[in-house]
């Protein structure tokens, strides 16, 4: 059995998959989403140990004794994350399924610098594909929460 933290609880998983299939398939946390399965679109992300990594071709048994988060642990519907308050006021987004992947990344990010100009928001979010084209409103809603996050 492979021992981990997930959004804070104490889980063991049998290993022998993908983290991001034991994330749907096993512990039923949808946030992360399947898009590539190669490291090319952010879908899968989540964090791991406080940074942002692709779920999709990760074993479970790297994650043994270690911390993940998925979306789903950054906030509840009664207390929000600043960062899923901000997606939900600029309306970012479309069909939704690039912004798990955008939202831990970004989270990660603000942790290391809270004041972000927009060009390193640009920077850090490039392994993340929309095709939504909800670019605008993402950064939008980032530069939001960040400001929250400071005040
Ligand atoms: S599904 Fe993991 S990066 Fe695309
Ligand atoms: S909102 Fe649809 S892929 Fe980004």
């Amino acid at each position: 059995m492979i021992r981990f933290t997930l959004n804070g609880a104490a889980v063991a998983h049998p290993g022998g998959m993908s983290l991001l299939h034991a994330l749907r398939g096993d512990f039923l946390l949808n946030g992360p989403r399947f898009g590539c399965g190669a490291e090319a679109c952010g879908a899968c992300h989540v964090l791991l140990e406080g940074r942002s990594v692709p779920a999709c071709t990760l074993p479970v048994e790297a994650v043994a004794g270690r911390a993940v988060t998925t979306l789903e642990g950054l906030g509840t519907r009664a207390a929000p994350h600043p960062l899923q308050r901000a997606f939900l006021e600029e309306q970012a987004g479309q069909c939704g399924f690039c912004l798990s992947g955008i939202i831990v990344t970004a989270a990660a990010f603000l942790r290391e610098n809270p004041t972000p100009d927009e060009e390193a928001l640009r920077v850090a979010l490039e392994g993340h594909l929309c095709r939504c084209g909800s670019h605008n409103r993402i950064l939008r809603a980032i530069l939001r929460a960040a400001r929250e996050m400071r005040a």
